[in-house]
This record gives C-alpha cells, sequence and structure tokens, in this order.
C-alpha cells in the first residue's frame, strides 16, 4: 500500500522508510550484503570517517511512471562515479553490478514510498561509503561500509520552479588537484559555512569561482550550472575542479539531440554573465532550477528570462528531462533501468 502521505508539498529532507541496503568491507573483500531495518549506524569512535571525513556518496531517484512501473536514471553513471570517488578517498571500491543489484534491493523493498505518478515528488537514494573501523594516525581505513537509504522527496529548492539567487562567495570550493571533482563528504562540510552565509545575505546558493584565478565561474555547492545565450545555444563551464554532474552531461545531450540547440562546454567567465539570457541549476537534487539573479559584491546581474518563471530554453529543457525520466517520451539507450 502506498504511503499516506503529502506528496505535492514534500520538500527535500529525510524520512525514515522501512529498509537500508548494507555490505561491509572487511579482510579485503565485501560481504555479499543485507537488507535491514535500523536506521541508526553503530561505529567506533575513532572510525576514520569521524576523525579524518573519509567519505564520499552518490545521489540519484527513482521515479514511478504511469504504467506504475518504478524506474532509476542513469545509475550506471552514479556506479561509476563513486568508484572514481573512493579511488581518490584510498577506499575499497563497490562494483557496478553490485552497485545497481543494491539499487534494486533496497527500492523494491521501500516500493511503497515512491511517490506515484504525477505528483511532482521522487524517491531519493542515498548510495554513500565510509571508513568504519578505528585509525589514530592519518590513513586510510581497514574496515568500510557501503550504504543505500532512501527517502521521498519534493523540489530542493523552496518554491518550486521558481527562480531562485545567487552571490558569488569569496569562499571557494575546490582547490585545483583537489578533490573538487569527486563526490567526497568533506567538499561539503567546507561549503557549510558558505552556505548559511549564503542563506544570511538572502541568496538561495552560492556560484563559486575557480579558486586559481577567481575569474571563470564553476558551480554551485549542490549543482552545476548551465547559461543560454541570446542565440539560444546552451551553454556550461568545463572544468576539471567540478563534479560531473550526470544530469548536467545528459542535458547537453538534450539540448543537442532532442531540441536541435548547439550546446557547448567550455570556460565561462564571470565578466560574460550579463551577456546570457537564462540561467539554471542542474544535479539530481536541483533537476534544473532557474536562476534570476547572481549577485557578485553589490553588482547584481538579472536575467532576462526574470524572477517569476523560467526562461523558454530552461523550461524546454526541463520538460524533455522529466519526460524521459517519467518514460513519456524515448529515452536514449541505457538511460532507464527499471526497478522492479
Ligand atoms: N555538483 C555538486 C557539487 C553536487 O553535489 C551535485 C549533486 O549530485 C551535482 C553537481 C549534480 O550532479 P548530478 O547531476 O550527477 O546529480
Ligand atoms: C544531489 O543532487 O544528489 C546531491 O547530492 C546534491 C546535494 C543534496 C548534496
Amino acid at each position: 500500500m502506498v504511503k499516506n502521505i503529502d506528496w505535492g508539498n514534500l520538500g527535500f529532507g529525510y524520512m525514515k522508510t522501512d529498509y537500508r541496503y548494507v555490505s561491509c568491507y572487511k579482510n579485503g573483500k565485501w560481504d555479499e550484503g543485507q537488507l535491514v531495518k535500523d536506521e541508526n549506524v553503530v561505529i567506533n569512535e575513532s572510525a576514520c570517517v569521524l576523525q579524518y571525513a573519509q567519505t564520499c556518496f552518490e545521489g540519484l531517484k527513482a521515479y514511478k511512471t504511469k504504467e506504475n512501473k518504478v524506474v532509476c536514471f542513469r545509475p550506471d553513471m552514479n556506479a561509476k562515479r563513486m568508484i572514481e570517488s573512493a579511488k581518490r578517498l584510498e577506499m575499497p571500491t563497490f562494483s557496478e553490478e553490485r552497485f545497481l543489484d543494491a539499487i534494486k534491493k533496497v527500492v523494491n523493498a521501500n516500493f511503497d514510498w515512491v511517490p506515484p505518478y504525477g505528483s511532482g515528488a521522487s524517491l531519493y537514494i542515498r548510495p554513500y561509503m565510509f571508513g568504519s573501523d578505528a585509525i589514530m594516525g592519518v590513513k586510510p581505513a581497514t574496515e568500510y561500509q557501503f550504504r543505500i537509504f532512501v527517502s521521498p522527496v519534493g523540489p530542493y529548492f523552496k518554491g518550486g520552479v521558481k527562480p531562485i539567487t545567487l552571490m558569488i562567495p569569496d569562499f571557494d570550493r575546490a582547490a585545483p588537484r583537489g578533490t573538487g571533482h569527486v563526490k567526497a563528504g568533506l567538499n561539503y562540510a567546507m561549503s557549510l559555512h558558505a552556505i548559511v552565509n549564503a542563506h544570511n545575505h538572502g541568496y538561495n546558493e552560492n556560484l563559486y569561482l575557480d579558486s586559481r584565478t577567481r575569474t571563470k565561474i564553476e558551480e554551485t555547492g549542490s549543482a552545476n550550472i548551465i547559461f543560454v545565450t541570446k542565440n539560444n545555444e546552451v551553454v556550461t563551464p568545463k572544468s576539471d575542479t567540478i563534479l560531473p554532474s550526470i544530469t548536467r552531461r545528459s542535458l547537453m545531450y538534450v539540448a543537442e539531440h532532442y531540441l536541435g540547440l548547439k550546446a557547448t562546454e567550455r570556460e565561462i567567465y564571470l565578466e560574460e554573465l550579463q551577456d546570457y539570457k537564462e540561467c539554471a541549476l542542474c544535479g539530481t537534487a536541483a533537476v534544473l532550477s532557474p536562476v534570476g539573479k547572481i549577485s557578485d559584491h553589490g553588482k547584481d546581474i538579472l536575467f532576462p528570462s526574470g524572477m517569476e518563471k523560467p526562461g523558454e530554453i530552461t523550461q524546454k529543457l526541463y520538460d524533455t528531462l522529466r519526460s524521459i525520466q517519467m518514460c513519456e517520451i524515448d529515452a536514449p539507450e541505457g538511460w532507464i533501468f527499471e526497478v522492479n
């Protein structure tokens, strides 16, 4: 029985569901994994994750289609990215095959928590891994847990598709040759001060610049960014210190192959922003959130699409991506993963 939840009014928050998946790594190998009911994790006080933040995670969503099928969007890409994150943090990798199998198990076990088709909500899936045994010197753990929990969610930014505002912070997100390109928990820990600061100043998010020159656009703390030029070209920053967003890579494909637009990944300078007509954040949680204003130390960049609704191209990209995700229109091969 589908849970009795006010799906249409869900925000992006944690809700305890029935089952979570756990696999433990010890003596050089992963155990076979299991579903458990207890949402609490008990680990040693000196676990590497607690002392030295040895943890990485992923985020993806499950959707219910009109035919009552449950599908995920490109989970193989999350599996691959998590392998890259684990390698960068000296953690063991969890194979793509096992990752996909675990997703199937945990989503099916929580089937009643998948929001109904048309509700606007989805089931957020959070795979994560951490060093769990006691260490003292700075070195990788020898034992790990790979876990997945799920939670029904609504829009990441309050107000749904209403345009949001960004500020250019005085803080940096990622150093050259650092960990910006992987989904390490530490990237998010160091962004907390900056996000509180942005909220205190009345902005929804921070738009980070490259830390080497502070002239180029990178991404926000929780999503990549795209812009639309006056000629309807979709452009997005090229940088090796941003997270390679699966949503962004998919949207660039959609722009080119579904909407017939030019889609370009290149370096984008802060001083170019006033030339663009639309801007939006993209990510699993953010989906495609229109941006109305970017504030750079008192200088406001106001996009012509305004503060009331998404721009025309942003809306088309959003509608097409959502229709692909909900299986309403044909998806490129391999993009839809059936769970049940
Ligand atoms: N950038 C950051 C920093 C993120 O946390 C996320 C979320 O996963 C993204 C971008 C978007 O990535 P994806 O589209 O793969 O969810
Ligand atoms: C996601 O979009 O899945 C994210 O991980 C972003 C944020 C909630 C950290």
